[in-house]
């Protein structure tokens, strides 16, 4: 039905920072900065392809449970370099879309990533969206108590504008390094027909030649949505 189109909003669970770091030695930290430098390359090889929306989960609200040292280190890798990475971004034509409970969040993290999203040119022409202490699971519960005070039953399209990703297209395809088969709680909603795609592959050394070739498998499926 659709074989050979290219997915418009590609998901990615970016698994295995630890294991590399761990692997080479080196401090868990070390992974998740490569790993970062790893997840901006591959947003402007994404736009290259001509894909529109590239979601990153970048911290679950699961994760928010790590030890002390490994959180205040992810902190930091958004302290320090978060905005050098938005600038990039724009400087692509490139708008930041942030979805999870931001507020949760340390308030500087919290300030700058509302900055990054707000400050987006406007008709960009790609959009990277970083989850960050998201969790599909209480993204639903929000939605539904924001429909509960709207105090009237919603449908399919009303409940969908409640959700954080409310104006985004549902993610075509869901890409996940590092081994394991499963979506942890990333856009649970969303993915009722996501096609997904598992490679064992760890997320620093997830190239852009491994992501053409999630790209390629998900091309060479059809697409029926429930149908024949
Ligand atoms: C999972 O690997 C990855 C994370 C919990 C964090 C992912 C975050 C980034 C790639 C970068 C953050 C981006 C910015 C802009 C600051 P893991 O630690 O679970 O790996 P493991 O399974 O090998 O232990």
């Amino acid at each position: 039905m659709q074989k050979g189109k290219l997915p418009v909003h590609v998901g990615l669970i970016m698994d295995g920072n630890g294991r590399w770091a761990k692997r080479r030695l080196m401090p868990r930290s070390s992974g998740h900065k490569h790993g970062m430098n790893r997840m901006i390359a591959l947003a402007e090889h994404a736009k290259k392809r001509g894909i529109k929306y590239l979601t990153a989960y970048t911290l679950s609200t699961e994760n928010l449970s790590r030890p002390k040292d490994e959180l205040d280190g992810l902190f930091d890798l958004f302290r320090n370099y978060f905005t050098e990475n938005v600038k990039k971004l724009y400087a692509e034509n490139s708008a930041v879309r942030i979805i999870g409970d931001v507020d949760a969040l340390p308030e500087d993290i919290a300030r700058l990533l509302k900055e990054g999203e707000k400050n987006s040119p406007a008709n960009a022409e790609f959009t990277m969206v970083f989850a960050i202490n998201y969790g599909g699971r209480a993204e639903i519960i929000n939605a539904v108590n924001r429909a509960i005070e709207r105090g009237e039953k919603t449908d399919a399209a009303g409940f969908e504008k409640l959700l954080y990703t409310g104006g985004l297209p549902e993610p075509d395809l869901i890409i996940r390094t590092g081994g394991e088969l499963r979506l942890s709680n990333f856009l649970t909603y969303q993915s009722a027909y996501s096609e997904l795609y598992f490679t064992d592959v760890l997320f620093p050394d997830f190239t852009d030649e491994e992501f053409d070739k999630a790209i390629e498998s998900y091309c060479s499926r059809e697409r029926r949505f429930g149908k024949v």
